[in-house]
């Protein structure tokens, strides 16, 4: 069931009010209900003490009254009675006095005219006297025999002004009071404010991280109980952030050795792949090598078959060639030698010329064989006979160079020497076509057969010049690393391309026209520095040009060289 809004209101500021302004309103509520009970119930009693008194005295003074009046009423003294009268009179609060006969008729009467005036009702309780005078009576009697009677008349404003005094004296007393315990409540108020004040103060120092901060304690009340436990919590704060803190600076610690020890094993791992890489990285250079190797071995063994080969062709051409080349000379004398006879029988012809017919059919012929294109095509046929037996002869001859690679002097040479005399050689082949540049490095002396590697040489600086259509650089390099020399021979020329890379070294391979290669060349070349235990590299450039390398061992291991020598 829901509140209803104005007490959640009023809860609400009730709890928003300071325990100072809460302790005051509280004692002084307290207070006033008290007093109210206090002041109530004592009003009241007195209220009710003062009639009963007032009527007793009323009874009292009345009886004594008639007893003191009794013998002058008796004796129908009237002057004894009036001054009874007036003497009664004297005392307070009487209002009036008389005194009758037991007829009813009055003997004397004292006080207030208008109270004396007035018929007589005796009043039996204070609140019946309604016109502010308590009146009441006693009678005369003598052994039971009623002979007159006094009535007095007691005014009952005295005891509404006491009741007003004290009343007044009441609320003097009420508001002193209710005075005293305001100033008490709020010097508590303020006292228990204050240490809770300090409390709270406390408190917030601790929250905002001043750990163990401690309150003074005063005593040993529930306050200074309070305080006591507080320091106690702040104490045990403090000793738990420390333990806390011990505790995080530990993992923290352990958390960055583990870090190191992963960076370690990551470091280690890394290290591992790198040598896994190394590894494979080497594994393949050895798969290439291997490639390298076996290619070489196919090539040496091309070589081989086709070196016998060349050697048993060059040896059954070299005969015809040989006679061919000297028939071709003796042609060429018999031919002159023919001409010869020829001018004389032509420079006779002026003597023909009566044998009628002679001279005509002479004619006939030269014009029939053409002899003046037949002199000079002879010449021409021979000659050109005579160059092609010479290429045969050349070719057969690089044949047999071909075949005979692993033959030859073994010596210690200096290769520049080699390099110049070749150079000496195909100048005519270079001069007109590149310009040379040489940059000699430092060479050792290499143990090796100088003439077969001048060919080598020879065969790449003429290719190279090829290679140059109308006009370029050769550079001619050389250097040594370590136990091995280097000779590099580079062309500005028209490059290799790739798809014939793989090919130059094969025999009879070649991309010149037929008639101006051999294709022998590289080949050759390939299987004379391949017995040397060198190699040769290249590397070249479709349309820039072409570099060789030809790598030679300074050194002949010992059974090489025994086996070359051998
Ligand atoms: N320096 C070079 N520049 C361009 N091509 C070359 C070079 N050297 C060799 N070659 C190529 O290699 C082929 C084979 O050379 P080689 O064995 O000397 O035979 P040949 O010179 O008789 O053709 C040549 O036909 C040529 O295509
Ligand atoms: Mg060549």
């Amino acid at each position: 069931m829901p509140v209803p809004t104005f007490w959640r209101r009023s809860e609400v500021s009730i709890a928003a009010m300071s325990f100072r302004r809460k302790t005051i309103l509280g004692i002084a509520l307290i207070e006033a209900a008290l007093l109210l009970i206090l002041v109530g119930t004592g009003l009241s009693f007195m209220h009710q003490s003062n009639e009963q008194e007032l009527i007793k005295r009323a009874t009292t003074t009345a009886t004594l009254f008639a007893t003191t009046t009794k013998n002058a009423v008796l004796a129908t003294d009237l002057a004894s009675l009036e001054s009874f009268v007036h003497e009664v009179m004297k005392n307070s609060g009487l209002v009036y006095a008389r005194v009758r006969d037991m007829d009813g008729m009055v003997l004397a009467q004292a006080g207030d005219t208008a109270a004396l005036t007035r018929p007589f009702t005796a009043d039996q309780e204070v609140d019946d006297a309604t016109d502010g005078v308590l009146d009441t009576y006693a009678e005369i009697r003598v052994a039971g025999t009623t002979y007159g009677r006094v009535e007095l008349g007691l005014s009952i404003r005295e005891i509404y002004e006491a009741l007003a005094t004290a009343r007044q004296w009441v609320t003097v007393i009420a508001v002193m009071e209710m005075g005293l315990v305001a100033m008490f409540s709020f010097v508590l108020g303020t006292w228990l404010t204050r240490q809770l004040r300090s409390l709270k103060q406390a408190a917030e120092q601790v929250a905002g991280g001043d750990l163990g901060f401690q309150v003074p304690v005063k005593g040993r009340d529930e306050l200074a109980q309070t305080a006591k436990a507080f320091n106690n919590m702040s104490h045990r704060l403090r000793h738990f952030n420390d333990e806390l803190e011990q505790r995080v600076a530990q993992r923290t610690e352990e958390l960055v050795q583990t870090q190191q020890q992963l960076q370690i094993d990551l470091e280690r791992r890394r290290k591992m792949g790198e040598a896994l890489r190394q590894e494979k990285q080497q594994q393949r250079e050895l798969i290439r090598k291997l490639e390298q190797a076996h290619n070489q071995l196919l090539q040496s063994e091309k070589l081989a078959s086709i070196g016998q080969l060349a050697a048993g062709v060059a040896h059954e051409i070299n005969n015809p060639v040989g006679y061919i080349s000297s028939n071709l000379g003796t042609l060429e004398e018999y031919q002159q030698d023919l001409f010869q006879v020829l001018d004389v029988y032509e420079s006779l012809e002026p003597l023909l010329q009566y044998e009628d017919g002679a001279l005509q059919r002479i004619h006939e012929i030269k014009q029939a064989v053409r002899l003046d294109h037949l002199r000079q095509d002879v010449r021409d046929l021979l000659e050109e006979s005579q160059q092609g037996v010479t290429r045969v002869r050349q070719i057969v001859e690089d044949l047999k160079d071909f075949s005979h690679t692993d033959e030859g002097e073994w010596a210690q040479a200096d290769l520049h020497q080699g390099l110049e005399s070749t150079l000496n050689i195909v100048s005519n082949e270079i001069k007109y076509k590149a310009e040379m540049i040489k940059e000699y490095g430092e060479l050792p002396l290499v143990f090796c057969q100088a003439p077969q590697l001048n060919q080598v040489f020879m065969n790449l600086l003429v290719n190279a010049a090829q290679a140059i259509e109308v006009h370029g650089v050769i550079t001619l390099r050389t250097g040594s690393e370590q136990d091995w020399v280097w000779v590099e021979i580079s062309d500005t020329g028209q490059g290799i391309a790739p798809e014939h890379l793989k090919h130059i070294f094969d025999p009879f391979f070649t991309t010149k026209p037929v008639g101006s290669g051999t294709g022998l060349g590289l080949s050759l070349s390939y299987g004379i520095v391949e017995a040397h235990g060198g190699r040769i590299d290249v590397d070249s450039k479709l349309g820039k040009g072409t570099r060789f390398r030809v790598w030679l061992p300074v050194r002949q291991g010992t059974e090489d060289r025994r086996e070359a020598v051998g």
